[in-house]
């Protein structure tokens, strides 16, 4: 097998992955001396020779007015003669700039078909070594880089990106990406990048829900199933700043990395600051290539647990809200694990005395007058019913009015001689600090162990404002970036020491949704909105970086309590089935009805669930939006199909499905009735769906499972 770091020639690399290339190299400007490490190609695979040949290619000439070429730069630095977005701002005193001479490079093997490639920079006159890191592996087409800064003077780093990266030249730019708010996030746009500088990014301390990490670019004639496209990817939870620059020359560049603006890093002599990796993706297989890419690689390089089926949950949430007690949860869970639930999950109100969100966040032992004697007999209870167990947490979170915050009014994230003004009245805990963390450790092993849990949902419902820590006073902004590393790290110490116990990530919904913290949870919570209608355009858009197995989906009661929209269950199933099927209506009141037929979508759901959690996504006819649309999962000899139709009489959309992804030579039989399909037919000619048909009532929807004979 190929190497997939290839030398050119001293100062050129060729990176290949299965699917691709990336040139880049170092150039030297033979009148200053300065370095500028360059990304020369960045596409389709090329073999050694033509990889060579691309770094032969003459380059552009620019007027000295035009934007300088530094969009192609990997890392462009405020300094030299730029003028462009810098990846990295350093200041040296009352010197903002930085001129990088090249040191040298160094090649690794990292076993499995990884190989690191290292550029060693450093400033021309002050002690500041600058590396770039690319990672690029034999099973994946995304590409991994980080950056490195060390320093052996004082410096005031402002900006500090993981690497920028070049979109190759072509007549018109399309840009993806999703936006959205407290309930309704990960919506999609996609529309033409307008020439200048557009910026995504979070300054809540949390990935947030107005925008994800993430984007991908294209050429403006992009499908879902054919077209090159350029993604790029933080991992990363905490603040972050995706800069997208359109030069009006043509050539679109995006530098990632975290921090927002303004957050200031001050190093001090002997100090390094290490940014989390900015990943790329080229594909020339559409957004649904982009998207099984990127799901591929998170269960290869990034979730923890990635082999597992997540099991069926049911949470208290909006059946109980905070008034949660033993007989109650108990009357749940019996009647959960009746109809298949697995796993059990109590949510917000077992502790301190948290009777609504004004109080207790902090205060992490039980509801003295609620579990009166603690909360192992209704564990207890909740496993002799067959199944696991699971609580909510916030171990970021703080109220005012707790034992904690009177003990330690210091642990609070604040500024000095400002207000401390609360959010969803609370505040939130400084996990930058190690008496924090092992606070947070200790009672949370404490918890897992004494309560035998197996799931957390670690919940965050605070974004960061007046956030600092006043006793560092330098490097108070600090915060911005080591809080987010100290929840990593107790959720890594969690792990350690409970190897079975498994943790979502939700942040009020969907507001820490991200590569990072997919490293340490296993599933995540896209929303707090579990409208099915509503949900689908949620999951259409998560869909497009994350896996069906890191997205938590519940069936709710109808009317929906967020939307009051009425659905039927089926469909509401049917919608939930997409990804980590769980339960959250008060099923107190479901009728006998209601029931029985859950407990047979359940089953359904299980038979298909090794397809949709493990298996390729392909999203078929149909936007969330259309008025017919369908998600396809293919794993092994098993295709299951969501079958979506909104409006019961919609007659102009598509009645015919079309599957993809199949073997065409192979035959298929269709469960329901046995008769058998070649790929072929299935893939040209399509299937006609019941739920399809023209007549009908709203909401109708199916799962259509064949078999690969
Ligand atoms: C916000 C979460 O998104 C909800 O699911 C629920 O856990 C509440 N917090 C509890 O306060």
């Amino acid at each position: 097998m190929p190497m997939p770091v290839i030398p050119l020639d001293d100062q050129h690399w060729a990176l290949t992955t299965p699917g691709s290339t990336y040139v880049i190299g170092v150039v030297i400007d033979p009148e200053t001396g300065e370095a500028a490490p360059r990304q020369t190609y960045w596409g389709p695979r090329l073999g050694p020779e033509a990889a060579r040949q691309v770094t032969d290619l003459p380059r552009r000439h620019l007027s000295s007015f035009s934007t300088p070429a530094e969009v192609e730069e990997l890392l462009p630095v405020d300094g030299g003669k730029r003028w462009g977005a810098p990846s990295l701002q350093v200041a040296f005193g009352h010197v903002r700039s930085v001129e990088l001479r090249f040191v040298r490079s160094e090649v690794r093997d990292e076993g499995d078909g990884a190989e690191r490639l290292d550029l060693v920079l450093a400033d021309a006159h002050h002690p500041f070594e600058v590396v770039l890191s690319v990672r690029v592996r034999a099973d994946t087409d995304v590409i991994e880089r980080w950056t490195t800064v060390r320093t052996g003077t004082d410096a005031a780093v402002t900006r500090l990106d993981s690497g920028n990266w070049f979109v190759p030249d072509a007549d018109a730019y399309r840009y993806s990406g999703v936006f959205g708010a407290w309930a309704e996030e990960s919506q999609l746009q996609r529309g033409p990048l307008p020439v200048g500088e557009l910026v995504f990014t979070s300054r809540q301390g949390i990935t947030s829900h107005i925008a994800n990490p993430w984007i991908m670019i294209d050429a403006g004639e992009t499908t879902e199933e054919h077209g090159e496209v350029w993604g790029l990817a933080l991992a990363w939870s905490g603040s972050w700043r995706l800069t997208t620059t359109h030069r009006p020359e043509g050539g679109v560049s995006v530098s990632g990395g975290f921090g927002h603006d303004g957050v200031r890093w001050t190093l001090a002599p002997g100090e390094e600051l290490v940014t989390p990796p900015v990943l790329g993706l080229y594909t020339d297989g559409g957004f649904g290539a982009a998207s099984r890419a990127w799901h591929e690689y998170a269960r290869l390089h990034v979730l923890p647990t990635p082999a597992e089926e997540r099991p069926v949950l049911y949470n208290s949430w909006e059946a109980t809200t905070f008034a949660v007690t033993e007989a109650h949860q108990l009357a749940l869970a019996k009647t959960a694990a009746s109809i298949g639930v697995e796993l059990f999950v109590m949510d917000d109100g077992w502790f301190g005395r948290r009777d609504d969100d004004t109080t207790s966040l902090g205060d992490w032992f039980p509801h003295r007058e609620r579990f009166p004697e603690g909360l192992r007999s209704m564990f207890d209870g909740i496993r002799d019913l067959g199944m696991s167990t699971g609580l909510w947490v916030e171990p970021e979170g703080l109220s005012k009015e707790s034992e904690l915050y009177r003990a330690h009014p210091d642990w609070a994230l604040h500024l000095e001689h400002r207000r401390r003004d609360e959010k969803r009245q609370q505040l939130v805990l400084n996990f930058a600090r190690e008496d924090v963390r092992e606070w947070a450790v200790g009672w949370l092993d404490g918890l897992v162990t004494e309560l035998d849990l197996d799931y957390l949902k670690w919940d965050m419902n605070r974004p960061f404002t007046q956030a600092g820590w006043p006793e560092k006073e330098q490097s108070q902004d600090r915060i911005w970036i080591e809080h987010t590393r100290g929840v990593y790290q107790v959720m890594a110490r969690l792990r350690e020491r409970h190897p079975g116990l498994r943790i979502e990530s939700c942040s009020g919904g969907g507001g820490r949704v991200d590569l990072g913290i997919l490293r340490y949870t296993d599933e995540v919570w896209p929303s707090d909105n579990t409208d099915a209608r509503d949900r689908q355009h949620i999951q259409h858009g998560f869909s497009q970086l994350y896996p069906a197995s890191a997205m938590s989906a519940w069936v709710t009661d109808t009317p929906n309590p967020t939307t009051r929209r009425t659905m039927p269950l089926r469909y509401r199933f049917h919608v939930a089935m997409a990804g980590v099927l769980g339960i959250g209506g008060n099923l107190a009141e479901w009728t006998s009805g209601e029931l029985e037929a859950a407990a047979e979508l359940i089953a359904q759901y299980k038979h298909v669930r090794a397809t949709v959690q493990h298996g390729r996504q392909y999203r078929l006819a149909g936007t969330p939006g259309a008025e017919r649309s369908a998600v396809q999962y293919v794993h092994g000899d098993q295709v299951a199909v969501l079958v979506y139709n909104p409006l019961g009489n919609a007659k102009r959309a598509p009645r015919r499905l079309r599957l993809t992804g199949l073997d065409p030579e192979a035959q298929y039989e269709l469960e329901r009735d046995g008769s058998r399909w070649y790929g072929a037919t299935l893939m040209a000619a399509g299937i006609r769906p019941a739920a399809w048909e023209p007549i009908g009532p709203d909401y109708r929807s199916e799962l259509v499972v064949f078999r690969k004979v």
